[in-house]
């Protein structure tokens, strides 16, 4: 079932083999990538740019769609300057290759950071260490062996539980290093209005910098790296990842652009968000399901064994509902569910999967 193409999509229900079904899956968070607003948006500049620019925003491909992005993203989270990429994978190699660029060469990772992290580390040629998951005394303690620079990196929100990594403790004391946190998961759902998991956190630092990635929360597509002016210069100037690849369309950056402009004038798409995240928290601790305490819109659990999962999302999808049964990397199992819910959601969804997993989990294996 998880690799059935889909047919046709909104934010809360997709066709796949021509049945309509209602989905759990995701991370279109604030349900914008079917937003009229934000599609109308990216019609138009369909129209005045074509499909695509064909060329590094370093040639002949920068349209004015991506730098007016730029500039929005960058007043939006606080950052000082911002440098769009095609997407979020491409944004953590871009800012690390600009780091490795000017003299850093050692990665301080998360042990369950998003693999994007450690590729681009890798692919940057920094030495890697690895600290135990959400444990900043350990990733302090590494730093102090080192005797040159290092990037200490990090998810924000954890991509497969949606679990928050400790920034405070990380940021406090990083001296001459610096803090890289990729946020594809907290930006748009955290903060004021989602600036971010930063915001959330009211950290500013010149050695904090933030990567992103414009699919999730805004719905688009494109990725973002954050930070203060010599930071995000060293990716603009040094990376590859940035100079020879093409933008993400222009009809895409102005959705972008047209998304962060909702979140900030209709307020009630956010709060929407976080009431669901309270009711889908409420109901899954109804089925003695442990969830995290976060406002953060991903939940993640097993339930039993795999073939008792397997068997319960069988019985989810005879109900026409997806909740995906996952073996995604660096997740808390081998094999988990992963939940997610959207600002578009109902509270009638809710019920549903409610109901669904009420049946599910009563019915005894055959
Ligand atoms: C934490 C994290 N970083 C990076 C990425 C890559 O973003 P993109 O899909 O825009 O390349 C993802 C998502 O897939 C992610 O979850």
């Amino acid at each position: 079932m998880p690799n059935t193409p889909t047919e046709s999509a909104s934010a809360t229900h997709v066709t796949r083999d021509g049945h309509p079904f209602l989905t759990f899956g995701g991370c279109n968070y604030l349900g914008l990538a079917h937003n009229p607003e934000v599609i109308a948006a990216a019609q138009a500049a369909l129209t005045t740019f074509g499909l695509s620019t064909s060329a590094s925003r370093q040639t002949t491909g920068n349209a004015q769609p991506h730098s007016d992005l730029e500039t929005t993203l960058a007043n939006f989270t606080g950052f000082d300057d911002a440098l769009l990429v095609p997407d979020g994978y491409t944004a953590n190699l871009a800012a690390l290759q600009g780091l490795a660029a000017i003299g850093i060469n050692h990665a301080v990772i998360d042990a369950r950071a998003h693999a994007s992290l450690k590729d681009a580390a890798n692919l940057a040629q920094m030495t890697i260490h690895t600290y135990d998951h959400l444990n900043p005394t350990h990733a302090h303690q590494i730093l102090a062996t080192l005797d040159t620079p290092a990037v200490v990196l990090t998810d924000a929100v954890f991509t497969t539980d949606g679990d928050l990594a400790p920034l405070q403790e990380l940021l406090s004391n990083i001296s001459h290093h610096i803090l890289l946190i990729d946020d594809c998961h907290g930006f748009t759902v955290l903060g004021n209005q989602g600036r971010g998991t930063a915001n959330h956190f009211n950290l500013t630092h010149p050695n904090l910098m933030m990567t992103t990635t414009l699919v999730k929360g805004l719905g688009s597509a494109g990725g973002v790296v954050l930070g203060s002016p010599n930071l995000v210069a060293a990716s603009r100037d040094h990376s590859t990842a940035y100079i020879c690849t093409t933008p993400a369309s222009p009809a895409l950056a102005a959705a972008a652009s047209t998304a962060l402009s909702l979140l900030q004038t209709q307020p009630s798409i956010h709060a929407q968000l976080l009431d669901n995240i309270n009711n889908t928290r409420a109901m899954l601790r109804s089925h003695g399901i442990q969830t995290h305490n976060h406002p953060t819109p991903i939940f993640a659990f097993t339930l039993g064994e795999e073939s008792d999962m397997l068997r319960i999302e069988h019985a989810l999808l005879d109900e026409h509902i997806i909740l995906p049964l996952m073996q995604y990397p660096n997740g808390p199992a081998p094999t988990y569910f992963r939940l997610s819910i959207n600002a578009s959601h109902t509270k009638a969804h809710i019920d549903l999967l409610d109901q669904a997993l009420t049946h599910a989990l009563k019915a005894q294996p055959a």
